[in-house]
């Protein structure tokens, strides 16, 4: 079955041409990054018209680098949700007519299982069931996965997601929009162990999050260093980005002994960072735990895990129709 996925739930404009869930022929990310860039983060108004301007020739340049031909698609998967209506609607009203005008089956899928899944687009995927930290800009979850449709949510952020804390603190030290990239960078440079930032822990038997009090840390920290500031920004990345590895590894291995899981899942745009693949990792060969993570174009934004979502969902015959709608807000199913 080839699917063409479509994903514009934030600042990408993406298409992708997947093969049977799991074959990528083509995948397309085009980033607005440099639109939002001067504004610290991403506007939701002009998230919408760049993503309108960029819609077909992006979906175009995919069918094209498949090798496929339009007339062989068998069916079209589209992100439904979560993130900015605005700019979910482009995707979804475009995946909708281009579905309706080819008489395609279709179907609307949630961006926080396309990343689950995005493991499964890599050779070596995990076995279910498995555990899985999601960590992008907006979530910051902990779920037993099941099968390919099926996720337990065991914790998530109470506060900000580990991508906007990184996002934010790039922002206070003037690194720009997105941060994460940024701070991994400049974290090479520094020194971990220079400055100590609280690890927020909360219970540690909780598999809950909360990011906002390291975030004030780091704020605060800065305001007093004001003149000195500039000379310290490797140390000050390089302490901030530990305290947040340290507990996403550690909450995410406890999850996975908890319950009885032996392979563990990184996906979303911070599962991009060095520091903390190479963290989970190695914590996790102390426990004799698998690691999967996907490669850093799979880990970010995509629409090829969008396809391979939506090829699990029209095998068990799940489709979406013409009255169906976007939604902002994470949930699941
Ligand atoms: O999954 P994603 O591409 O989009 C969302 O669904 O949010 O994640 C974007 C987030 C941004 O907050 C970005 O700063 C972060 O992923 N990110 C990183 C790295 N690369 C991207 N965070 C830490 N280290 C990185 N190398
Ligand atoms: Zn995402």
């Amino acid at each position: 079955m080839i699917i063409l996925g479509i994903e514009t739930s934030c600042d990408e404009t993406a298409a992708a041409v997947v093969a049977d869930g799991k074959t990528v022929l083509s995948s397309i990310v085009s980033s607005q990054h440099e639109v939002h860039h001067p504004y610290g983060g991403v506007v939701p108004e002009l998230a919408s018209r760049k993503h309108i301007e960029a819609i077909v020739p992006v979906v175009d340049e995919a069918v094209r680098a498949s090798g496929v031909d339009a007339e062989q698609l068998d069916a079209v998967a589209v992100t439904r949700g979560p993130g900015l209506v605005g700019a979910l609607l482009v995707g979804f009203c475009f995946a909708k007519a281009f579905a309706y005008m080819r008489d395609l089956p279709w179907v609307g899928i949630n961006h926080l299982e396309g990343h689950v899944n995005s493991v499964f687009l890599e050779p070596d995927p995990p076995p279910f069931p498995f555990v899985a930290l999601l960590v992008s800009g907006g979530h910051t979850s902990i779920y037993h996965v099941t099968s390919h449709t099926a996720m337990e949510l065991l914790g998530q952020t109470r506060d900000d997601a580990a991508g906007e804390a990184f996002d934010k603190v790039a922002k206070m030290l003037e690194l720009g929009y997105p941060g994460g990239a940024v701070i991994d960078r400049m974290a090479k440079e520094g020194d971990p162990d220079k400055i100590i930032f609280p690890r927020p822990f909360l219970d540690k038997l909780v598999f809950d999050f909360s990011f906002s009090g390291l975030k004030t840390a780091v704020k605060r920290y800065i305001q007093i260093h004001k003149d000195d500031c500039t000379r310290q920004i490797p140390d000050i990345a390089a302490g901030f980005q530990e305290a947040v590895v340290d507990v996403l590894s550690y909450k995410v291995i406890h999850a996975a002994k908890t319950k009885r899981c032996d392979h563990i899942a990184l996906v979303g745009g911070v599962a991009a960072n060095s520091r903390l693949r190479e963290k989970v990792r190695h914590d996790a060969g102390l426990e004799d735990l698998t690691v999967h993570i996907p490669s850093v174009e799979l880990c970010q934004d995509n629409a090829a895990m969008i396809a391979a979502m939506g090829y699990h969902y029209l095998v068990a015959g799940k489709v979406s129709g013409l009255a169906d709608d976007v939604f902002s807000r994470a949930r699941m199913g």
